[in-house]
């Protein structure tokens, strides 16, 4: 399936349920890939990507969201078989934004592709926490990045949403 790139960009929708069936190659390899054409400040691409996919790991990273949710019994990532990690490689004051930039565009590409996706917050404290770092050290990547955002990926599970009406000032022109 491939849509028109407004249409992807008005229509995408947070999906919170999702099948247990994983994602093809190739579907990742487009979202990622759509990921590092994002903007960056200066062209830096300071950003690191992270695909999750094993269900050890995806289930790790599910328990340590819900750690910093104080909900431990909580599934934040809602059972999606993917997760992407989105950090910052290293102290530059856009890398943030970049990184929000990665993520949107994933989140974007994902829905071009017919996959379900949602930004999942708290990335930063998660890769804080001796747990997260000790994930990163499994992983063989360095301790020092920072978590910028995190997305849920996989088939969804439910009727398509509908978007919320836009509010009435969003834009202004002068
Ligand atoms: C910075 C940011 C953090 C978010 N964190 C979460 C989250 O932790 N859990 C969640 O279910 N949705 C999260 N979302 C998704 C928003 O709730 C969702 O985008 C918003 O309700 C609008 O819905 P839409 O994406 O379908 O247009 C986050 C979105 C952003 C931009």
């Amino acid at each position: 399936m491939k849509l028109e790139a407004l249409e992807v960009l008005k229509n995408r929708r947070a999906i919170r349920a999702y099948k247990p069936d994983q994602v093809t190659e190739e579907e990742l390899n487009a979202v990622l890939e759509a990921g590092t054409f994002a903007p960056t400040g200066g062209g830096t691409q300071g950003v690191q990507i992270v695909a999750v996919q094993s269900p050890e790991n995806v289930a790790a990273v599910d328990a340590l969201n819900a750690k910093v949710l104080n909900k431990p019994d909580a599934h934040p990532y809602y059972g999606a078989p993917t997760i992407i990690l989105v950090f910052e490689t290293e102290a530059c004051f856009t890398h943030e934004l970049d990184g929000a930039a990665v993520c949107t565009n994933m989140l974007n590409a994902a829905y071009a592709v017919g996959l379900g996706s949602c930004w999942i917050h708290r990335c930063k404290q998660m890769f804080e926490l001796p747990e997260g770092k000790a994930l990163l050290k499994k992983w063989g990547l360095p301790e020092t990045l920072v978590g910028v955002a995190s997305i849920a990926l996989g088939y969804a599970d439910c009727e398509h949403p509908a978007a919320k009406p836009r509010k009435n000032d969003y834009i202004v022109k002068v």
